[in-house]
């Protein structure tokens, strides 16, 4: 019989701290950085964002995300025998977030590992599980996406710092005798390092070169609206579907303006597009768990539907992840 991969549950958290773009750009002009909610709203379609505490970190928010995962599946910690952690910002160089998180969900001995693909960390992460688990390595996995973005926000560059938000989301993947997982597409693109990146690194118990968030904007707009597209039309291929078969498009929550480019492209109506980007900002590998999580929870998506997923980040990394709930 073929062993397929599905989603029993999906959970979320955000930090309680919620900033509008009104008392953020009160807060920027403090430091004589001139913004508005207008501009933000205009370009990016974000009205407002979560921020951690300075001592909380992406597995204190991961945890919280995984339990309400576990919940949702009606599952223990102790039933999970693989996680994978989605995250750019992990608590420490090593070891990963995904250890420190198990220890924090009171278990211990399954394999736990991080997977640093910027903004596609989560497609990543779920098609790095899926395969896990069709291979018979894995039964029931926790796919976590983790994020404190604004630990790596310059404050000082308007152009960057009003876009990200913290949160996490997670899922449990287990093996299962119909699908779930119908197919996946990754891809990277390591020449376009420089428009998205974060240059530093710790050397000699110093930080060498700038640890703060770097983007070309326009050069990462260009290159997300075209490869979103790509990646679906890859991804429906592979499972033999076409357009119209997706439900609900979950689009790594950017920006409204390629969120809404990329449905256009697939020809779906804008009610189809799961929308949270105004609400979390851009939360990096974990916008796209949030944003399941909330459609789940809100009860739009139902048992059966057919989901597309798609990361698109640093890297220049992207991919889409295509499956029946
Ligand atoms: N408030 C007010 N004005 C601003 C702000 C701000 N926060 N930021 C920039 N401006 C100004 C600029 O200085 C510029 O002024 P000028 O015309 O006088 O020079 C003007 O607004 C227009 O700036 P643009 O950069 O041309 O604005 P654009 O419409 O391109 O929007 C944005 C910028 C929102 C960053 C857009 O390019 C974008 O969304 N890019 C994609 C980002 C993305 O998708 N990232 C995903 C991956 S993230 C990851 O992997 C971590």
């Amino acid at each position: 019989m073929t062993r397929y991969s599905r989603i029993a549950g999906t959970g979320s958290y955000l930090p309680p701290r919620r900033l509008t773009n009104a008392e953020l750009a009160a807060d920027l002009a403090t430091r004589g950085v001139e913004t508005s909610d207008e501009w933000i709203v205009e370009r990016t379609g974000i009205r407002a964002r979560h921020f951690a505490a300075p001592d909380v970190t992406s597995s204190d928010l991961g945890v919280e995300a995984a339990k309400n995962a576990l919940q949702a599946a009606g599952l223990q910690a102790s039933d999970i025998d693989l996680i994978i952690v989605a995250t750019s910002t992990p608590d420490m160089v090593f070891p990963s977030a995904a250890c420190i998180l198990q220890n924090k969900l009171g278990i211990a001995g399954c394999a736990a590992f991080d997977v640093q693909a910027v903004c596609s960390g989560f497609v990543y992460a779920l098609t790095v599980a899926d395969a896990m688990i069709r291979t018979g390595s894995a039964s029931k996995a926790l796919v976590i996406g983790a994020e404190v973005f604004s630990r790596i926000l310059d404050f000082s560059d308007r152009t960057t710092c009003v876009l990200f938000g913290d949160g996490a989301g997670a899922v449990v993947l287990e093996a299962s005798e119909t699908p779930g997982i119908l197919a996946s597409d990754l891809h990277a693109d390591g020449k376009h390092v420089g428009i998205l990146c974060v240059p530093g690194n710790v050397s000699g118990g110093q930080i060498l070169g700038d640890p703060l968030l770097k983007m070309d904007g326009q050069a990462v707009f260009k290159l997300a609206v075209g490869v979103l597209e790509s990646a679906a039309r890859a991804t429906l291929a592979k499972a033999n579907l076409t357009d119209a078969d997706i439900d609900w498009l979950i689009p790594h929550q950017a920006n409204i303006r390629i969120m809404q480019s990329t449905a256009k492209k697939l020809k779906m109506p804008l009610e189809k597009l799961i929308v949270t980007v105004d609400q979390h900002g851009n939360t990096s590998a974990a916008s796209i768990p949030l944003a399941l999580d909330a459609a789940v929870r809100s009860g739009k998506i139902q048992k059966g539907d057919t989901l597309m997923l798609e990361g698109v980040g640093g890297g220049f990394t992207w991919g889409a992840v295509l499956l029946k709930y």
